[in-house]
């Protein structure tokens, strides 16, 4: 039974919420029944990269995984304060999908010889915190933050393909079907009621995410 499909009490959404952010950040998310696009390529496309080629794009995959727990964190976060159950299953779909990236994410990270970022509890809760305070001040307002944060991603994935190597098809199977998956987020989020979000806040929003982006290059 899906998590929405039935009442919980404030205490259930409580440790559902605790339980989540656990998988997110130390376990394995439940994924969705989507296989991972690096298994779409066949293996005489697979190119052999160089050790400079390996390492930038373990940095920019680290950054997506980072940027998909904070993504999690703010549809956790939403989810908990939604007023209206029916934003809270249509947006249930995108925040299963934001799962498939985390794994897809980190098992690149992983295949490029490179581990997660350090600080993804913080960008977890960080997130959690944001989307549940956008959730209280109205569904409007989180369903904007998601849209506006969907729109940001995907800007941010058509940096990285334009700079992460041609070479690394594997990557950049993952990066094109997250970019395809956000855009469509962002399109629920504006057809559930999504409200534009001051511009102060759209930048603020892009200075954090450039914080996050410059800390998950590195570490
Ligand atoms: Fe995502
Ligand atoms: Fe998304």
């Amino acid at each position: 039974m899906n998590q929405n499909q039935r009442q919980f009490s404030p205490i259930d959404l409580f440790i559902l919420q605790i339980d989540n952010g656990l998988r997110t950040v130390f376990g394995k998310p439940l994924v969705t029944e989507r296989g991972d696009p690096q298994d779409t390529v066949k293996a005489d496309k697979k190119i052999e990269l160089s050790a400079t080629e390996k390492t930038f794009s373990a940095r920019l995959m680290r950054i997506n995984h980072a940027g998909e727990v904070a993504a999690q964190g703010l549809y956790q976060g939403q989810a908990l304060t939604a007023k209206l159950p029916d934003v809270r299953d249509k947006m249930q779909r995108a925040a299963d999908e934001e799962n498939d990236h985390l794994a897809w994410c980190e098992r690149r990270v992983n295949e490029l010889g490179s581990h997660t970022s350090y600080f993804n509890p913080l960008w977890y809760f960080g997130s959690v915190s944001i989307g549940a305070l956008a959730g209280i001040a109205g569904d409007k307002w989180s369903l904007g933050f998601v849209a506006e944060t969907e729109r940001q991603v995907v800007k941010h994935l058509d940096e990285h393909l334009a700079s992460i190597s041609d070479h690394d098809v594997e990557s950049r199977a993952v990066l094109e079907q997250m970019k395809i998956d956000e855009g469509r987020h962002a399109t629920v989020a504006i057809e559930s009621g999504a409200a534009e979000l001051p511009a102060m806040i759209k930048n603020m929003m892009a200075l954090t995410s450039k914080v996050m982006t410059k800390t998950a290059y590195w570490f």
